[in-house]
This record gives C-alpha cells, sequence and structure tokens, in this order.
C-alpha cells in the first residue's frame, strides 16, 4: 500500500537547547494510540525525506507534537530543528508501533524507562487515563547526558503532582543534583533504580516498556532477565516490551 501523505503546518518550535527541540504541527486528525509513532517527512533536493518520530501528545489532542535531537550527520533532523511557525511538513496517514498499553498485561507496576528522545512516547501514555486506572503505581525513568536535558520538567512535575507519578532520572556525564548518576542497566542490576522509585522491580509486580538507545534496550533487557522478567511477546506473555530509535 503507497503511503498517503498529510500535509502539516509548524505551530511551534520549541528549542531546549542547541540540539534538542520540540515541533508542534497543526494537521489533519490522525488516529493513533498513545505510544506510537509516525513518519514524518520534508522534501529534500526533489526527494522526500522520511523518518518514525513518537507522538507526544495523547491521542485526543488536535495539534500534534514530536520531540527530536539534531543528529548532526543525519540528513532530516538538522531541518527539522530550523523549522519555524508557518513552514510545511508532511506527516503519513499510518501512524504505527507496539509500545502501547494495549499489548501490556496487568500488573501492579508500570515501569516506563527511555534514553533521550525515547522519552517522547512515554508523555503521550502518561497523558491518557489508561495507566492510572490499569497500574498502582507508575515510574517514569529518563536517562541523558546533560541534566540541561531533562526535557518536559514542567509537565512532568504536573503528573508527580496530580497523578502520583514516581520520575527517577539519570545525568551520566556530570554530576547533577537529584538525579543519578551512570546508566539504566547498572542501576537495575545493583538495586539503586528501585531504590530511587520506592517500589520492588520484580517478574511478579512489574510491566516494563524501553525505549530509546538500541544498546540501552539490549543492556536493560539483560538486567532485566538477571531479575527473571523476560520478553513479552503475545503468545508468551511477559515482562518486558521494547522500542528501538535506531
Ligand atoms: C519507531 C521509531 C520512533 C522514533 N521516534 C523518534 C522521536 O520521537 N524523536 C527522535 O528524535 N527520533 C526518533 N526516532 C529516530 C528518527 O526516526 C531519526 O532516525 C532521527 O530523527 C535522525 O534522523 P536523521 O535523518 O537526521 O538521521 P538518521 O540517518 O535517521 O540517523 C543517523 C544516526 O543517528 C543516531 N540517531 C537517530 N535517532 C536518534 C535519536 N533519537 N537520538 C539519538 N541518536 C539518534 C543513530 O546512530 C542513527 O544511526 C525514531 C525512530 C524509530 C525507528
Ligand atoms: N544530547 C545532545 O544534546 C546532543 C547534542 C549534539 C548532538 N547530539 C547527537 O545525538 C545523538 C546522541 O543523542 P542522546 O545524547 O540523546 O542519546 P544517547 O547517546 O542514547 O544518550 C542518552 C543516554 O543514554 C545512555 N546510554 C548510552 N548507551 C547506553 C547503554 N548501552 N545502556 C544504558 N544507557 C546507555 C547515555 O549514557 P552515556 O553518557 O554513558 O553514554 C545517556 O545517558 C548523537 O548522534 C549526537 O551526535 C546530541
Amino acid at each position: 500500500m503507497t503511503t498517503q501523505w498529510l500535509g502539516g503546518r509548524v505551530v511551534e518550535n520549541r528549542q531546549w537547547t542547541d540540539a534538542l527541540f520540540s515541533l508542534r504541527v497543526e494537521a489533519p486528525k490522525l488516529a493513533f494510540q498513545a505510544g506510537q509513532f509516525v513518519r514524518i517527512a520534508l522534501d529534500i533536493g526533489g526527494e522526500r525525506v522520511a523518518r518514525a518520530f513518537s507522538l507526544v501528545n495523547p491521542p485526543e489532542d488536535p495539534v500534534l507534537e514530536f520531540y527530536g535531537v539534531i543528529v548532526p550527520e543525519g540528513p532530516l533532523s538538522p531541518r527539522l530543528a530550523k523549522l519555524k511557525a508557518g513552514d510545511a511538513l508532511q506527516i503519513a496517514s499510518n501512524p504505527a508501533g507496539f509500545l502501547i498499553l494495549s499489548e501490556v498485561p496487568d500488573a501492579r507496576t508500570l515501569w516506563l524507562l527511555s534514553t533521550g528522545t525515547g522519552l517522547a512516547p512515554f508523555l503521550s501514555i502518561l497523558r491518557t487515563e489508561t495507566p492510572w486506572q490499569r497500574f498502582r503505581e507508575v515510574v517514569l525513568v529518563h536517562a541523558v547526558r546533560h541534566a540541561r536535558e531533562l526535557v518536559y520538567r514542567d509537565m512532568i512535575a504536573g503528573l508527580q503532582k496530580e497523578r502520583g507519578l514516581r520520575y527517577v532520572s539519570f545525568v551520566s556525564r556530570e554530576a547533577a543534583a537529584g538525579s543519578l548518576t551512570g546508566r539504566i542497566p547498572a542501576a537495575i542490576a545493583d538495586g539503586r533504580l528501585a531504590a530511587a522509585a520506592g517500589t520492588a522491580l520484580t517478574a511478579e509486580t512489574s510491566q516494563v516498556l524501553l525505549c530509546g538507545n538500541p544498546d540501552m534496550l539490549k543492556d536493560a533487557a539483560a538486567a532485566l532477565a538477571e531479575r527473571g522478567l523476560r520478553k513479552h511477546r503475545r503468545r508468551a506473555p511477559g515482562h518486558v516490551t521494547t522500542e528501538s530509535f535506531w
């Protein structure tokens, strides 16, 4: 089936740092589930260059939002970062992806573990009713290189206050007050993550969603396997659901 492209228009480009940006985009209504991604595209040198981006907004929000990082040598992300209000971009009509709660079994605790821009789909999920109806505890984890990359703090603070979200951040390349040091997999292994979240990370109690850097996904899945948490499959239910960004 050929992709249908919908014309979108940027309404805001928020620059968080030199490399991090969020685009808010007006486009025809898109049907998707919180946690899914959609391909977005620009026409560059006569060719349509498309990449997958997770939707940050919850499904009922009419303005689409994407959170991105500039990969300096990449063809698309540096150009997306330069878009201004009023600029056009193309959006595929067929969002997709399995990082969605309708695929995740019930548990006491939902863990949403992200690196970098892998935070994006979790912000969509957290702004729907489903996690709060289905899980007694919800833990959001965001790991970045530098403290200035801990973005969407106001939104996260609102979810902490209004929904009881537990939030744990990691900063790996500088000391940062209020954040753990190092990486997620090591903190799963030595118990620092569970201690910081104030709840157990066990196969009996937990469903874990992982998103972002593929090496983090691999290393975190190995650390979780040591604790008895297995990859979740429809035919063989487990505890760990992943989405790799590259
Ligand atoms: C399912 C899915 C969802 C995605 N959602 C997002 C999203 O919400 N936000 C986002 O910024 N990107 C997301 N990506 C990555 C995105 O599709 C592009 O790869 C990215 O924007 C870079 O595009 P590019 O054309 O500039 O470089 P590309 O040629 O696509 O990538 C070049 C290299 O950059 C690195 N890279 C790519 N994406 C990232 C990233 N997000 N963070 C750090 N390093 C990266 C990898 O080493 C990759 O090989 C997603 C990818 C997939 C598969
Ligand atoms: N972040 C920026 O502001 C910035 C600026 C300019 C360009 N870029 C470009 O963006 C890309 C990197 O983006 P990013 O910093 O968002 O993503 P990233 O490299 O995936 O780093 C995000 C977090 O993931 C951690 N991580 C990496 N490998 C891991 C593993 N195996 N297990 C667990 N955690 C792991 C990192 O820890 P470590 O620090 O220990 O690796 C860091 O804390 C590069 O292409 C870079 O050129 C980013």
